[in-house]
């Protein structure tokens, strides 16, 4: 029996290549000089597509697959798949939930603790030889006693939750939907950030979730607030936020997720107040392997039984 080719636009980790190599034909796209004809001479054949979300899986591009049953995404965060076409073509989507919820919830507590306690920027005094100057200032603020409110309580803020409690924080979370959980639910996003004075972002992207945190919810989270933001860089309003660190509406802010990927604003990058990471909040071996696991048996499994393990709900299903 033939093996069913798969698709892989741009480069994938080993674990996903080596997974999709040994149980698939895969077309290396980003191999190809020319990837237009490439396309035109391959799509057909293409049943499925591994994709890391460099390059997005939109309608033009399901179109040139004619045939294409699954799309398997590298990533909890599925917003560079149009997942409404894909669900009018009857093409699965799935991503890679559970996997990383620890990872990137330790993620979202080690920027809170650098945003809070400046360790960053302590570290940056030291190595600047600073301290046998003067010891390093007092952090106006602490964590224990801090107020956090969740964007996005789902696996992952759920894990940052978990954590919160044992810090000393006490939670509440704004969701569409309320949770059966023993947090305080905020239907509404700038009431929340009124009543809390740490604010952690960890919702999806996409058009829904666009500036959710805008110059208002800054305003109203106040000038002892930090926000840490390790969702989509979407959710939040960028500009707002400089605006808001640079003036001191809020005292500080950790992210690892930005608007343009991987540019991160000059305005942003000069701000001591504020903590950057290069979106490596599930950037483990052993996490991102379990990722890459995920999508080549998500493939696997839906080849073999005609179902995924884990799809994700698109517009028609
Ligand atoms: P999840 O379990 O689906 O949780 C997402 C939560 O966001 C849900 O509780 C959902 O609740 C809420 N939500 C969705 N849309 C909303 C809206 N418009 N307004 C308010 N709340 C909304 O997803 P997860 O596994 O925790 O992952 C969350 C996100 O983290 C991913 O989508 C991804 O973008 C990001 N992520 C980032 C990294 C990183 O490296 N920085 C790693 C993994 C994931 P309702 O449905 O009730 O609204
Ligand atoms: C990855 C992520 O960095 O899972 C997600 O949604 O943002 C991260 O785990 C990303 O998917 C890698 O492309």
């Amino acid at each position: 029996m033939s093996r069913p080719t798969v698709l892989m636009p741009t480069p994938m980790s080993d674990v996903v290549t080596d997974g999709c190599t040994a149980h698939f034909d895969l077309i290396r796209l980003w191999e190809s000089d020319d990837v237009d004809a490439a396309l035109a001479a391959r799509g057909q054949d293409v049943l499925a597509v591994a994709t890391g979300g460099k390059r997005p899986l939109d309608a033009a591009l399901m179109d040139q697959l004619p045939d294409l049953q699954i799309i398997a995404n590298f990533g909890v965060g599925y917003d560079s798949v149009d997942v409404e076409a894909a669900g009018e073509r009857g093409v699965v989507v799935t991503n890679t939930p559970g996997v990383l919820d620890d990872e990137v919830a330790d993620t979202a507590l080690g920027l809170l603790l650098m945003s809070v306690r400046e360790l960053g920027r302590a570290e940056r005094y030291l190595r600047a030889g600073q301290w046998p100057t003067q010891p390093y200032p007092l952090t106006p603020t602490t964590v224990a006693g801090r107020r956090l409110g969740v964007l996005g309580l789902g696996r992952i803020g759920e894990a940052i939750a978990r954590r919160a409690e044992v810090f000393g924080m006490t939670i509440g979370y704004h969701n569409r939907h309320e949770k059966d959980v023993p947090y305080r639910f905020y239907p509404s996003l700038v009431e929340m950030a009124d009543d809390v004075d740490t604010l952690v972002v960890v919702a999806p992207g996409g058009q829904a979730t666009l500036h959710l945190v805008d110059a208002e919810v800054l305003r109203a989270l106040g000038g002892e607030g930090v926000l840490v933001s390790v969702g989509r860089g979407s959710v939040v309003d960028q500009t707002a936020l400089v605006e808001a660190l640079r003036t001191g509406t809020i005292l500080g802010a950790g992210l690892d997720v930005y608007e343009d990927e991987p540019h991160v604003p000059p305005e942003l990058m000069e701000l001591e107040n504020a903590v950057l990471l290069p979106h490596v909040g599930s950037a483990s071996v052993p996490t991102r392997r379990a990722m890459g696991q995920l999508v080549v048996d998500n493939l696997s499994t839906w080849f073999e039984t005609g179902r995924a393990l884990t799809p994700v709900s698109t517009a028609a299903s």
